[in-house]
């Protein structure tokens, strides 16, 4: 896991090309959210805003706040998304609510915070009794694009580069976080689900993958050498991700789930 932050690499515009995609894991936990308590919405690692508009228009009476590391990615959710969000820049390694939480949601963020052992009863004890933490998470060292992402660093190409760099870790297995937040809960919905979305293009994979995975790894590299670190990984995906039938690329993403009630 890296510990350096990655809050100045952002590119919400190529993180936003995908966004009906990436949504799907979120419009999937939302519909199980059912807000019994009083309290405001924080979304954790809201990156440009749309899932947290998405969260004000089903709430539309709560306060709901979103909190990002990244400027950038703040600075689109407030050009994008109409006024009623608070936005706040934060880290989510020390964050805190700052009213009563009657949801937590975070969605694709918490693989890049370290020490789940630690952060996830943290997060749980924001909630107020009776209120929800949703979570979804990546699970991403088992797949194509992670494994390019690590033959490259290793190659004798770039390995120099890349010393001191780290993709994020994989989060930690549904019993681990079953027992890290069971004491704390009333009640836990854990699962996992396979996404294959359907991407078309030149080199889809490195498009999807270079407005996340590779952030850390294109933050360590001088704008001028970016495009031959992208051209080599492009290459090692189309070997990982070989055309369907139709000449489009099945891209395969897991996902984990946590839906925990905090204990009243
Ligand atoms: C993959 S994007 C997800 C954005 C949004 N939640 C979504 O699902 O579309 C991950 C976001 O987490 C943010 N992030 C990463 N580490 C963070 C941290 N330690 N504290 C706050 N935000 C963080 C990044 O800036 C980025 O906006």
């Amino acid at each position: 896991m890296s510990t350096k932050s990655t809050s100045g690499t952002w590119n919400p515009d190529l993180y936003l090309r995908y966004a009906a995609y990436r949504a799907r894991p979120a419009e999937d936990l939302m519909p199980r959210l059912k807000l019994n308590v009083p309290g405001d919405i924080y979304d954790l690692g809201c990156g440009p805003g749309n899932l947290t508009q998405k969260l004000k228009d089903t709430w539309p009476d709560r306060n709901v706040i979103g909190v990002d590391s990244s400027p950038d990615m703040l600075k689109t959710a407030r050009e994008k998304i109409p006024n009623g969000i608070t936005w706040q820049q934060g880290d989510i390694s020390a964050w805190g609510a700052t009213s009563t939480a009657a949801l937590v949601f975070t969605n694709a963020a918490l693989h890049w915070v370290p020490d789940h052992k630690t952060l996830l009863p943290r997060l749980m004890r924001q909630v107020a009794p009776g209120g929800l933490l949703a979570m979804q998470v990546p699970v991403s060292h088992p797949e194509g694009y992670h494994q390019c992402i690590e033959e490259l660093a290793k190659s004798p190409k770039w390995h120099d580069r890349f010393k001191d760099v780290h993709a994020h870790d994989d989060p930690l297995a549904a019993s681990a976080y079953y027992d890290l937040l069971s004491p704390l809960c009333s009640d836990m919905d854990i699962w996992e689900t396979d996404y294959h979305h359907v991407l078309e293009g030149e080199n889809p994979v490195t498009e999807w993958i270079s407005s996340t995975g590779l952030v850390p790894f294109l933050t360590a590299l001088p704008e001028a050498d970016r495009p031959a670190y992208l051209a080599d990984y492009s290459a090692l995906a189309a070997k990982a991700y070989p055309r369907q039938a139709d000449g489009k690329v099945l891209f395969t993403m897991h996902r984990l789930f946590v839906l925990a009630t905090r204990k009243g």
